[in-house]
Protein backbone atom coordinates (compact mmCIF):
# COMPACT_ATOMS: atom_id res chain seq x y z
CA UNK A 1 0.00 0.00 0.00
CA UNK A 2 0.87 3.29 -0.78
CA UNK A 3 1.68 5.88 2.21
CA UNK A 4 -0.66 7.68 3.20
CA UNK A 5 -1.21 11.36 1.91
CA UNK A 6 -0.44 14.00 4.56
CA UNK A 7 -2.39 17.50 4.93
CA UNK A 8 -1.62 20.49 6.47
CA UNK A 9 -4.83 22.93 7.26
CA UNK A 10 -3.70 26.23 8.89
CA UNK A 11 -7.11 28.01 10.47
CA UNK A 12 -7.67 31.80 10.53
CA UNK A 13 -10.36 33.94 11.73
CA UNK A 14 -13.35 32.95 13.77
CA UNK A 15 -14.31 29.12 15.94
CA UNK A 16 -16.48 28.24 12.31
CA UNK A 17 -13.61 28.27 10.98
CA UNK A 18 -11.76 26.19 13.36
CA UNK A 19 -14.89 23.48 13.31
CA UNK A 20 -15.41 23.71 9.05
CA UNK A 21 -11.49 23.14 9.22
CA UNK A 22 -12.02 19.33 11.07
CA UNK A 23 -14.77 18.95 8.58
CA UNK A 24 -12.42 19.43 5.57
CA UNK A 25 -10.09 16.96 7.18
CA UNK A 26 -12.76 14.57 7.63
CA UNK A 27 -13.44 14.80 4.00
CA UNK A 28 -10.08 14.30 2.82
CA UNK A 29 -9.63 11.83 5.19
CA UNK A 30 -11.77 9.57 3.57
CA UNK A 31 -10.01 10.29 -0.06
CA UNK A 32 -6.73 8.78 1.95
CA UNK A 33 -5.44 12.13 3.66
CA UNK A 34 -4.36 12.51 6.90
CA UNK A 35 -3.22 15.59 8.69
CA UNK A 36 -0.14 16.59 9.65
CA UNK A 37 1.18 19.23 12.04
CA UNK A 38 4.47 20.09 10.05
CA UNK A 39 3.74 22.01 6.67
CA UNK A 40 6.85 20.82 5.55
CA UNK A 41 5.77 16.73 5.70
CA UNK A 42 2.50 17.87 3.72
CA UNK A 43 1.63 17.13 0.40
CA UNK A 44 -1.47 19.28 0.54
CA UNK A 45 -1.28 22.58 2.33
CA UNK A 46 -4.64 24.09 3.41
CA UNK A 47 -5.40 27.77 4.30
CA UNK A 48 -8.81 28.21 6.00
CA UNK A 49 -9.17 32.01 5.58
CA UNK A 50 -10.75 34.77 7.02
CA UNK A 51 -11.89 38.33 5.00
CA UNK A 52 -13.15 40.47 8.36
CA UNK A 53 -10.63 42.45 8.51
CA UNK A 54 -7.97 43.85 5.68
CA UNK A 55 -5.21 42.31 8.16
CA UNK A 56 -6.59 39.14 8.07
CA UNK A 57 -7.33 38.71 4.36
CA UNK A 58 -3.42 40.18 3.77
CA UNK A 59 -1.60 37.71 5.98
CA UNK A 60 -3.00 35.39 3.37
CA UNK A 61 -1.05 36.60 0.82
CA UNK A 62 1.91 36.82 2.51
CA UNK A 63 1.54 33.35 4.22
CA UNK A 64 0.96 31.70 0.17
CA UNK A 65 4.28 33.97 -0.21
CA UNK A 66 6.13 32.12 2.45
CA UNK A 67 4.83 28.85 0.84
CA UNK A 68 6.69 29.22 -2.30
CA UNK A 69 10.06 28.01 -1.63
CA UNK A 70 8.19 24.66 -0.10
CA UNK A 71 6.63 24.18 -3.74
CA UNK A 72 9.36 24.95 -5.63
CA UNK A 73 11.21 22.11 -3.37
CA UNK A 74 8.41 20.12 -4.21
CA UNK A 75 6.27 20.48 -7.14
CA UNK A 76 3.92 18.21 -6.70
CA UNK A 77 3.13 19.95 -3.39
CA UNK A 78 -0.85 21.00 -3.81
CA UNK A 79 -1.98 24.33 -1.98
CA UNK A 80 -5.86 25.75 -1.25
CA UNK A 81 -7.16 28.60 -0.53
CA UNK A 82 -10.74 28.05 1.44
CA UNK A 83 -12.48 30.18 3.98
CA UNK A 84 -13.90 33.47 3.31
CA UNK A 85 -11.14 35.43 1.71
CA UNK A 86 -11.51 32.29 -1.13
CA UNK A 87 -15.51 33.18 -1.19
CA UNK A 88 -14.58 37.04 -1.73
CA UNK A 89 -12.24 36.48 -3.89
CA UNK A 90 -12.52 33.32 -6.10
CA UNK A 91 -10.00 33.64 -9.26
CA UNK A 92 -8.16 36.35 -8.23
CA UNK A 93 -6.36 34.29 -6.25
CA UNK A 94 -5.18 32.14 -8.76
CA UNK A 95 -3.87 35.40 -10.59
CA UNK A 96 -2.14 37.16 -7.63
CA UNK A 97 -0.48 33.91 -6.38
CA UNK A 98 -0.09 31.06 -8.78
CA UNK A 99 1.37 28.53 -6.64
CA UNK A 100 -2.69 27.92 -5.81
CA UNK A 101 -3.96 24.82 -6.93
CA UNK A 102 -7.63 24.89 -5.95
CA UNK A 103 -9.65 28.12 -4.00
CA UNK A 104 -12.77 26.61 -2.22
CA UNK A 105 -15.38 28.75 -0.47
CA UNK A 106 -17.13 28.00 2.75
CA UNK A 107 -20.21 26.37 1.07
CA UNK A 108 -18.78 24.14 -1.42
CA UNK A 109 -15.83 22.48 0.89
CA UNK A 110 -17.70 19.33 0.47
CA UNK A 111 -16.75 19.33 -2.78
CA UNK A 112 -13.08 19.13 -1.64
CA UNK A 113 -12.36 15.78 -2.54
CA UNK A 114 -12.61 16.11 -6.19
CA UNK A 115 -10.95 19.29 -6.29
CA UNK A 116 -8.11 17.41 -4.48
CA UNK A 117 -8.20 14.72 -7.01
CA UNK A 118 -8.47 17.29 -10.03
CA UNK A 119 -5.06 18.95 -8.74
CA UNK A 120 -3.09 16.03 -8.37
CA UNK A 121 -4.01 15.71 -11.96
CA UNK A 122 -2.40 19.10 -12.56
CA UNK A 123 -5.88 20.75 -13.03
CA UNK A 124 -6.29 24.05 -11.26
CA UNK A 125 -10.24 24.57 -9.60
CA UNK A 126 -12.29 27.28 -8.18
CA UNK A 127 -15.76 26.51 -6.27
CA UNK A 128 -17.39 29.17 -4.76
CA UNK A 129 -20.80 28.44 -5.16
CA UNK A 130 -23.92 28.71 -2.57
CA UNK A 131 -24.69 25.50 -3.92
CA UNK A 132 -28.78 24.19 -3.63
CA UNK A 133 -27.42 21.20 -1.97
CA UNK A 134 -26.51 21.44 1.38
CA UNK A 135 -22.77 20.58 2.07
CA UNK A 136 -23.45 19.30 5.60
CA UNK A 137 -25.47 16.01 3.61
CA UNK A 138 -22.45 15.65 1.86
CA UNK A 139 -19.77 15.89 4.18
CA UNK A 140 -18.76 12.31 5.56
CA UNK A 141 -19.67 10.73 9.23
CA UNK A 142 -17.66 12.57 11.95
CA UNK A 143 -15.13 9.60 12.79
CA UNK A 144 -14.43 7.61 15.66
CA UNK A 145 -11.27 8.31 16.65
CA UNK A 146 -10.70 11.24 18.57
CA UNK A 147 -10.70 13.52 21.11
CA UNK A 148 -10.58 16.71 22.69
CA UNK A 149 -13.91 17.10 25.41
CA UNK A 150 -14.96 19.88 24.09
CA UNK A 151 -15.97 20.08 20.48
CA UNK A 152 -17.60 22.93 17.95
CA UNK A 153 -20.61 22.33 15.84
CA UNK A 154 -22.07 24.53 13.58
CA UNK A 155 -26.03 24.82 13.55
CA UNK A 156 -26.95 27.99 11.64
CA UNK A 157 -24.32 29.35 9.21
CA UNK A 158 -24.54 33.20 7.45
CA UNK A 159 -26.11 36.57 7.78
CA UNK A 160 -29.09 38.61 6.32
CA UNK A 161 -28.06 41.33 9.04
CA UNK A 162 -25.94 43.24 7.27
CA UNK A 163 -24.38 45.70 9.01
CA UNK A 164 -22.53 48.53 7.31
CA UNK A 165 -19.23 47.26 7.99
CA UNK A 166 -19.17 43.44 7.62
CA UNK A 167 -18.25 40.80 4.70
CA UNK A 168 -20.16 37.88 6.81
CA UNK A 169 -22.93 38.05 4.51
CA UNK A 170 -21.27 38.54 1.43
CA UNK A 171 -18.30 35.41 2.18
CA UNK A 172 -21.21 33.45 4.19
CA UNK A 173 -24.44 33.86 2.51
CA UNK A 174 -27.85 33.69 3.68
CA UNK A 175 -28.46 32.55 7.22
CA UNK A 176 -29.25 28.86 7.16
CA UNK A 177 -30.57 26.65 9.91
CA UNK A 178 -30.05 23.24 10.17
CA UNK A 179 -32.27 21.22 11.06
CA UNK A 180 -32.42 19.92 14.81
CA UNK A 181 -32.71 16.58 14.43
CA UNK A 182 -29.06 16.30 12.30
CA UNK A 183 -27.91 18.79 15.25
CA UNK A 184 -28.83 16.39 18.08
CA UNK A 185 -27.24 13.23 15.66
CA UNK A 186 -23.96 14.76 15.18
CA UNK A 187 -23.89 15.78 19.03
CA UNK A 188 -24.76 12.52 20.10
CA UNK A 189 -21.99 11.36 18.05
CA UNK A 190 -18.89 13.68 19.45
CA UNK A 191 -20.69 12.96 23.08
CA UNK A 192 -19.77 8.72 21.95
CA UNK A 193 -16.21 10.05 21.61
CA UNK A 194 -15.74 11.33 24.84
CA UNK A 195 -16.95 15.03 23.96
CA UNK A 196 -18.37 16.63 27.17
CA UNK A 197 -19.27 20.33 26.33
CA UNK A 198 -20.41 21.49 23.03
CA UNK A 199 -20.45 24.73 21.57
CA UNK A 200 -22.99 25.72 18.78
CA UNK A 201 -21.81 28.20 16.59
CA UNK A 202 -23.61 30.40 14.19
CA UNK A 203 -22.50 33.78 13.10
CA UNK A 204 -26.17 34.91 14.25
CA UNK A 205 -26.67 31.35 16.44
CA UNK A 206 -29.54 32.69 18.40
CA UNK A 207 -31.39 33.61 15.35
CA UNK A 208 -31.70 29.43 14.62
CA UNK A 209 -35.06 28.00 13.57
CA UNK A 210 -33.62 24.76 12.53
CA UNK A 211 -36.73 22.18 10.94
CA UNK A 212 -37.86 20.28 14.58
CA UNK A 213 -40.36 17.35 15.09
CA UNK A 214 -42.99 19.39 15.59
CA UNK A 215 -42.58 22.49 13.48
CA UNK A 216 -39.55 24.92 13.75
CA UNK A 217 -37.32 25.18 17.09
CA UNK A 218 -35.58 28.05 18.11
CA UNK A 219 -32.17 28.20 19.97
CA UNK A 220 -33.25 27.82 23.52
CA UNK A 221 -35.76 24.37 22.05
CA UNK A 222 -32.64 23.14 20.54
CA UNK A 223 -30.42 23.93 24.10
CA UNK A 224 -33.43 21.73 26.10
CA UNK A 225 -32.94 18.52 23.67
CA UNK A 226 -29.00 18.88 24.03
CA UNK A 227 -29.23 19.41 27.95
CA UNK A 228 -31.17 15.80 27.37
CA UNK A 229 -28.39 14.28 26.21
CA UNK A 230 -26.88 11.68 28.48
CA UNK A 231 -22.66 12.25 28.77
CA UNK A 232 -23.34 16.35 27.60
CA UNK A 233 -22.61 18.09 30.65
CA UNK A 234 -22.17 21.66 29.12
CA UNK A 235 -23.18 23.47 26.70
CA UNK A 236 -22.04 26.89 25.17
CA UNK A 237 -23.61 28.73 21.75
CA UNK A 238 -22.07 32.04 20.01
CA UNK A 239 -22.13 34.28 18.31
CA UNK A 240 -25.50 36.03 19.44
CA UNK A 241 -27.38 39.32 18.21
CA UNK A 242 -28.75 41.22 20.69
CA UNK A 243 -32.07 41.82 18.82
CA UNK A 244 -32.16 37.73 18.41
CA UNK A 245 -31.94 36.95 22.26
CA UNK A 246 -35.36 35.92 22.77
CA UNK A 247 -37.34 35.52 25.93
CA UNK A 248 -37.59 31.26 25.92
CA UNK A 249 -33.37 31.61 25.81
CA UNK A 250 -32.95 34.34 28.51
CA UNK A 251 -35.31 31.64 30.41
CA UNK A 252 -33.22 28.73 29.47
CA UNK A 253 -30.27 30.24 30.79
CA UNK A 254 -31.97 30.53 34.38
CA UNK A 255 -33.34 26.57 34.19
CA UNK A 256 -30.73 24.46 32.28
CA UNK A 257 -27.99 23.86 34.59
CA UNK A 258 -26.16 22.75 31.40
CA UNK A 259 -25.97 25.31 29.73
CA UNK A 260 -23.20 27.52 30.99
CA UNK A 261 -23.24 31.18 32.30
CA UNK A 262 -21.01 33.07 29.68
CA UNK A 263 -23.03 34.76 27.11
CA UNK A 264 -20.78 36.62 24.25
CA UNK A 265 -22.92 39.38 22.99
CA UNK A 266 -21.77 41.73 20.84
CA UNK A 267 -23.25 45.55 20.35
CA UNK A 268 -20.01 47.21 18.81
CA UNK A 269 -20.52 50.71 20.03
CA UNK A 270 -22.77 52.67 22.78
CA UNK A 271 -23.34 55.97 20.96
CA UNK A 272 -26.82 55.53 19.17
CA UNK A 273 -25.64 57.12 16.03
CA UNK A 274 -22.86 54.97 15.43
CA UNK A 275 -25.52 52.38 16.35
CA UNK A 276 -27.77 53.52 13.04
CA UNK A 277 -25.01 54.05 10.76
CA UNK A 278 -23.71 50.16 11.30
CA UNK A 279 -27.52 49.26 10.93
CA UNK A 280 -27.23 47.07 13.84
CA UNK A 281 -30.78 48.30 14.24
CA UNK A 282 -31.16 48.51 18.04
CA UNK A 283 -30.19 51.42 20.47
CA UNK A 284 -27.40 51.40 23.81
CA UNK A 285 -30.63 51.34 26.37
CA UNK A 286 -31.75 48.41 24.64
CA UNK A 287 -28.55 46.75 24.75
CA UNK A 288 -28.49 47.36 28.87
CA UNK A 289 -31.93 46.61 29.13
CA UNK A 290 -31.39 43.58 27.62
CA UNK A 291 -28.44 42.45 29.91
CA UNK A 292 -30.45 43.43 32.94
CA UNK A 293 -33.23 40.86 31.72
CA UNK A 294 -30.34 38.03 31.14
CA UNK A 295 -28.80 39.12 34.63
CA UNK A 296 -32.38 38.91 36.52
CA UNK A 297 -32.47 34.99 34.95
CA UNK A 298 -28.78 34.55 35.56
CA UNK A 299 -27.24 36.60 38.40
CA UNK A 300 -23.98 35.15 37.72
CA UNK A 301 -23.81 35.36 33.94
CA UNK A 302 -20.27 36.59 32.50
CA UNK A 303 -20.92 38.79 29.81
CA UNK A 304 -18.49 39.02 26.69
CA UNK A 305 -18.68 41.74 23.56
CA UNK A 306 -17.09 42.87 20.53
CA UNK A 307 -16.55 46.53 19.74
CA UNK A 308 -15.15 48.59 16.66
CA UNK A 309 -13.40 51.93 17.16
CA UNK A 310 -13.03 54.34 14.30
CA UNK A 311 -16.37 53.89 12.64
CA UNK A 312 -16.88 56.33 9.76
CA UNK A 313 -17.96 59.66 11.71
CA UNK A 314 -17.16 58.30 15.44
CA UNK A 315 -16.84 61.48 17.15
CA UNK A 316 -15.27 62.20 20.55
CA UNK A 317 -18.45 62.10 22.12
CA UNK A 318 -19.43 58.68 20.27
CA UNK A 319 -16.53 56.89 21.99
CA UNK A 320 -17.20 58.44 25.48
CA UNK A 321 -20.85 56.75 25.24
CA UNK A 322 -18.84 53.44 24.04
CA UNK A 323 -16.66 53.80 27.38
CA UNK A 324 -20.40 54.84 29.68
CA UNK A 325 -21.66 51.65 27.96
CA UNK A 326 -19.00 49.29 28.60
CA UNK A 327 -18.33 50.59 32.51
CA UNK A 328 -22.37 49.90 32.74
CA UNK A 329 -22.42 46.44 31.89
CA UNK A 330 -18.89 45.69 33.02
CA UNK A 331 -17.65 42.22 31.00
CA UNK A 332 -15.87 39.49 31.74
CA UNK A 333 -14.14 39.68 28.23
CA UNK A 334 -14.37 41.61 25.32
CA UNK A 335 -12.82 41.91 22.05
CA UNK A 336 -12.02 45.21 19.77
CA UNK A 337 -11.20 45.90 16.54
CA UNK A 338 -10.09 48.96 14.73
CA UNK A 339 -12.65 49.97 11.89
CA UNK A 340 -11.62 48.21 8.79
CA UNK A 341 -13.09 49.31 5.64
CA UNK A 342 -14.15 46.08 3.60
CA UNK A 343 -14.64 46.13 -0.11
CA UNK A 344 -18.16 45.97 -1.19
CA UNK A 345 -19.41 47.05 2.21
CA UNK A 346 -21.84 50.08 2.66
CA UNK A 347 -19.53 51.29 5.10
CA UNK A 348 -16.42 51.41 3.13
CA UNK A 349 -17.73 54.21 1.57
CA UNK A 350 -17.30 56.48 3.88
CA UNK A 351 -14.52 59.19 5.24
CA UNK A 352 -12.65 57.22 7.52
CA UNK A 353 -11.48 58.79 11.25
CA UNK A 354 -8.22 59.25 11.20
CA UNK A 355 -6.05 56.41 11.85
CA UNK A 356 -3.97 58.32 14.79
CA UNK A 357 -7.43 59.12 16.48
CA UNK A 358 -8.55 55.70 15.65
CA UNK A 359 -5.52 54.02 17.53
CA UNK A 360 -5.39 55.86 20.52
CA UNK A 361 -9.36 55.03 21.23
CA UNK A 362 -8.15 51.55 20.84
CA UNK A 363 -6.10 51.60 23.18
CA UNK A 364 -8.01 54.09 25.82
CA UNK A 365 -10.94 51.35 25.10
CA UNK A 366 -8.65 48.49 25.87
CA UNK A 367 -7.08 49.70 29.05
CA UNK A 368 -10.92 49.69 30.40
CA UNK A 369 -11.47 46.24 28.98
CA UNK A 370 -8.21 44.78 30.12
CA UNK A 371 -9.23 46.15 34.32
CA UNK A 372 -12.49 44.91 33.99
CA UNK A 373 -11.30 41.59 32.80
CA UNK A 374 -8.69 41.47 35.45
CA UNK A 375 -11.21 42.22 38.26
CA UNK A 376 -13.91 39.57 36.37
CA UNK A 377 -11.17 37.01 36.95
CA UNK A 378 -9.80 38.14 40.41
CA UNK A 379 -13.02 38.28 41.85
CA UNK A 380 -13.38 34.15 40.99
CA UNK A 381 -10.78 34.01 44.10
CA UNK A 382 -12.54 31.89 46.85
CA UNK A 383 -15.15 31.19 44.80
CA UNK A 384 -16.03 27.04 43.98
CA UNK A 385 -16.40 26.98 40.41
CA UNK A 386 -16.50 23.53 38.44
CA UNK A 387 -13.87 23.09 35.98
CA UNK A 388 -13.56 20.96 32.82
CA UNK A 389 -10.21 19.33 32.77
CA UNK A 390 -8.76 19.90 28.79
CA UNK A 391 -5.41 18.72 29.03
CA UNK A 392 -2.40 17.84 31.02
CA UNK A 393 -0.58 21.04 32.10
CA UNK A 394 3.30 21.99 32.11
CA UNK A 395 3.82 20.88 35.41
CA UNK A 396 3.91 16.93 36.67
CA UNK A 397 0.82 16.56 37.58
CA UNK A 398 -0.77 19.40 36.27
CA UNK A 399 -4.02 19.62 34.35
CA UNK A 400 -5.66 22.89 32.90
CA UNK A 401 -9.37 23.48 32.07
CA UNK A 402 -11.99 25.95 31.73
CA UNK A 403 -14.35 27.16 34.27
CA UNK A 404 -17.90 27.22 33.84
CA UNK A 405 -17.05 31.44 32.76
CA UNK A 406 -14.51 30.09 30.61
CA UNK A 407 -11.33 31.32 32.77
CA UNK A 408 -8.46 28.94 32.42
CA UNK A 409 -7.78 27.33 35.45
CA UNK A 410 -4.76 25.15 36.35
CA UNK A 411 -5.30 22.71 39.38
CA UNK A 412 -2.91 19.85 40.65
CA UNK A 413 -4.83 16.45 40.14
CA UNK A 414 -5.26 12.93 38.90
CA UNK A 415 -8.09 13.14 37.47
CA UNK A 416 -8.38 12.39 33.54
CA UNK A 417 -8.98 14.52 31.13
CA UNK A 418 -12.62 14.73 30.24
CA UNK A 419 -13.48 14.60 34.08
CA UNK A 420 -15.68 17.97 35.66
CA UNK A 421 -13.92 18.44 38.92
CA UNK A 422 -15.59 20.98 41.39
CA UNK A 423 -12.88 22.74 43.30
CA UNK A 424 -11.98 26.01 44.58
CA UNK A 425 -10.16 29.10 42.90
CA UNK A 426 -7.61 29.81 45.53
CA UNK A 427 -5.63 32.61 43.38
CA UNK A 428 -5.23 34.49 40.04
CA UNK A 429 -2.64 35.21 37.48
CA UNK A 430 -2.57 37.45 34.51
CA UNK A 431 -4.37 34.96 32.10
CA UNK A 432 -5.13 31.91 34.50
CA UNK A 433 -6.38 31.10 37.85
CA UNK A 434 -5.23 28.47 39.94
CA UNK A 435 -7.82 25.68 41.75
CA UNK A 436 -8.04 23.10 44.30
CA UNK A 437 -9.92 20.42 43.92
CA UNK A 438 -12.54 19.62 46.61
CA UNK A 439 -13.09 16.68 48.09
CA UNK A 440 -16.12 15.06 46.54
N1 LIG B 1 -21.62 37.54 13.84
C1 LIG B 1 -21.00 38.19 14.87
C2 LIG B 1 -19.56 38.58 14.66
C3 LIG B 1 -18.96 38.62 13.32
S1 LIG B 1 -17.36 39.19 13.12
C4 LIG B 1 -21.82 39.39 15.27
O1 LIG B 1 -22.83 39.68 14.73
O2 LIG B 1 -21.43 40.10 16.16
C5 LIG B 1 -16.63 39.35 14.69
C6 LIG B 1 -16.37 40.74 15.07
O3 LIG B 1 -15.44 41.35 14.20
C7 LIG B 1 -17.56 41.66 15.05
O4 LIG B 1 -18.36 41.51 16.18
C8 LIG B 1 -16.92 43.01 14.96
O5 LIG B 1 -16.63 43.52 16.23
C9 LIG B 1 -15.63 42.74 14.23
N2 LIG B 1 -15.67 43.25 12.86
C10 LIG B 1 -16.49 42.87 11.85
N3 LIG B 1 -16.26 43.60 10.75
C11 LIG B 1 -15.28 44.47 11.06
C12 LIG B 1 -14.62 45.52 10.34
N4 LIG B 1 -14.94 45.82 9.08
N5 LIG B 1 -13.65 46.21 10.99
C13 LIG B 1 -13.33 45.94 12.27
N6 LIG B 1 -13.93 44.98 12.98
C14 LIG B 1 -14.90 44.25 12.39
FE1 LIG C 1 -21.58 40.74 10.48
FE2 LIG C 1 -23.56 42.07 11.60
FE3 LIG C 1 -24.00 39.67 10.54
FE4 LIG C 1 -22.57 39.88 12.76
S1 LIG C 1 -24.74 40.44 12.52
S2 LIG C 1 -22.08 38.64 10.98
S3 LIG C 1 -21.48 41.78 12.47
S4 LIG C 1 -23.43 41.52 9.43
FE1 LIG D 1 -13.65 35.54 9.28
FE2 LIG D 1 -15.38 34.36 7.74
FE3 LIG D 1 -15.34 33.84 10.34
S1 LIG D 1 -14.69 36.44 7.56
S2 LIG D 1 -14.68 35.77 11.18
S3 LIG D 1 -13.75 33.37 8.90
S4 LIG D 1 -17.13 34.00 9.06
Amino acid sequence: MSEPKKLFIKTYGCQMNVYDSERMAEALGAEGYVTTEVAEDADMVLLNTCHIREKAAEKVYSDLGRLRPLKLAKPDLKIGVAGCVAQAEGEEILRRMPLVDLVVGPQSYHRLPAMAKAAEKGRKSVDTDFPQEDKFDHLPDRPRANVRPTAFLTVQEGCDKFCAFCVVPYTRGAEVSRPAERVLAEARGLVEKGVREITLLGQNVNAYHGAGRDGDWTLARLVRELARVDGLERIRYTTSHPNDMADDLIAAHGEEAKLMPYLHLPVQSGSDRILKAMARKHTADQYLRLIEKIRAARPDMMMSGDFIVGFPGETDADFDATMDLIRAVNYGMAYSFKYSARPGTPAAEKTPVAAEVADARLQTLQALITSQQRAAQEAMVGREVSVLLEKAGRLPGQMVGKSDYLHAVHVQTDLPVGEIARMRIVSSAPNSLAGAVLDA
